[in-house]
């Protein structure tokens, strides 16, 4: 059994412990600086917790630590942890900024210790279908896809903590919620050849975007655009994504990329139903990364969520934003830094 320690108590962790409790992790101790958050799982049977996660890790002796708190704290508590914990999990994004992604794969190298970041979307059985589709070259020759994320996050959620919505620590839904989509479309065609974006903060009083659209052109031709926004009202309408290529078309969707919702391609027909009920936009997803992740540690074997694997993807949502702050047309490359507001600027309030 591998002994797991989790830093953070707040909205994403319920996903966390659930996911650990129903697999092979022994769950030892949980740390938050918030007491009234850690408060509430202080009734689990067996497990400790601390207000500071330095002493948790010098009193137990953890084979996997997951960093669950604020986007823009991910690198600090990494740099502070490697070394003594043997295998980091961290809640997407990795970090903000490239740089940061780099310095961290460094030095956990270094350490020898490994970091996996949680892209658990990648993992639902519709996005599991669109890869496979897709390697088997089944899909044809795609020439468009839109995604569209059409979710609500009202003004309360983003006063709930003071880091949401903000440059420095979160971004907007570009580098929070759309991180997912954008991934996968990355792991899908690979590195776009340009970009032009356009942000705007529509319905929520936040430093960030809430609200973006970006287009994504390959060298082949094929065109993706991203309809992205948290401004939804009164509710969350749509997660999808829609491909059409020479062979026809297929739109996954639901609220966040859980139903096919439309297949008509030739030659191919799917057997059985690859719809999955959610009871929130996080999905079903964290409970098979833990499964999965439970082998590539214990049989110490690469696994697609390792850190050095999605350098690329938080340079590439710097790459979007700096199309933003540029208002122009960027050519990705992927060797450069993009150095924009994220992970970086602090406003005055
Ligand atoms: N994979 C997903 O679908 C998904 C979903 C939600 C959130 N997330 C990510 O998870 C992270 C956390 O999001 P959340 O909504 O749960 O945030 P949250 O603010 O609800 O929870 C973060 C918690 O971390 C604690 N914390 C902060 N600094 C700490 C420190 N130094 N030591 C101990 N505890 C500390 C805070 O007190 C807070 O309770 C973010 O990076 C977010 O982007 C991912």
């Amino acid at each position: 059994m591998l002994r797991i320690g989790i830093i953070g108590c707040g909205r994403v962790s319920s996903k966390h412990i659930n996911a650990i409790n129903n697999s092979k992790y022994e769950l030892i101790s949980i740390c938050d600086i918030n007491e009234s958050r850690l408060s509430k799982y202080k009734s689990l049977k067996k497990v400790k917790t601390y207000s500071n996660y330095n002493s948790m890790i010098l009193a137990e002796k953890l084979d996997v630590i997951s960093i669950l708190t604020d986007s823009g704290s991910h690198e600090k508590i990494i740099n502070d942890i490697s070394g003594k914990v043997k295998n980091i999990i961290v809640e997407k994004p990795f970090t903000l900024t490239t740089s940061g992604a780099k310095r961290i794969i460094n030095k956990c190298n270094k350490d020898l210790s490994r970091v996996f970041v949680v892209h658990q979307n990648r993992l639902n059985k519709t996005v599991q279908k669109l890869f496979e589709l897709k390697s088997q070259n089944k899909l044809g020759k795609i020439f468009l896809i839109s995604v569209n994320l059409y979710w609500s996050r009202s003004e309360e959620y983003y006063k709930s903590d003071l880091w949401r919505g903000k440059w420095k620590t979160d971004g907007g839904v570009i580098a929070n919620q759309g991180i997912h989509y954008i991934d996968i479309i990355q792991q899908l065609l690979g590195d776009p050849n340009t970009i032009f974006a356009e942000g705007n903060t529509a319905m929520n009083h936040i430093e960030t975007e809430d609200t973006a659209s970006i287009n994504f052109k390959y060298k082949d031709g094929c065109i993706v655009n991203f309809q992205l926004t948290t401004g939804i009202r009164p509710k969350n309408m749509e997660g999808s994504i829609s491909i059409f290529s020479d062979k026809g078309s297929l739109q996954i969707g639901g609220l966040a990329l859980n139903e096919i919702k439309d297949i008509n391609i030739i030659d191919l027909k799917l057997e059985g139903s690859l719809n999955t009920e959610i009871k929130d936009l996080y999905g079903q997803g964290h409970q098979i990364f833990y499964n999965e992740l439970y082998d590539k540690i214990t049989q110490n074997l690469n696994s697609q969520f390792e850190g050095k694997n999605l350098v690329n993807l938080i340079r590439l949502i710097n790459a979007i934003y700096t199309s933003i702050e540029r208002s122009s047309k960027i050519y990705f490359d992927s060797n450069k830094n993009y150095k924009t507001k994220l992970g970086i600027y602090e406003s005055s309030i």
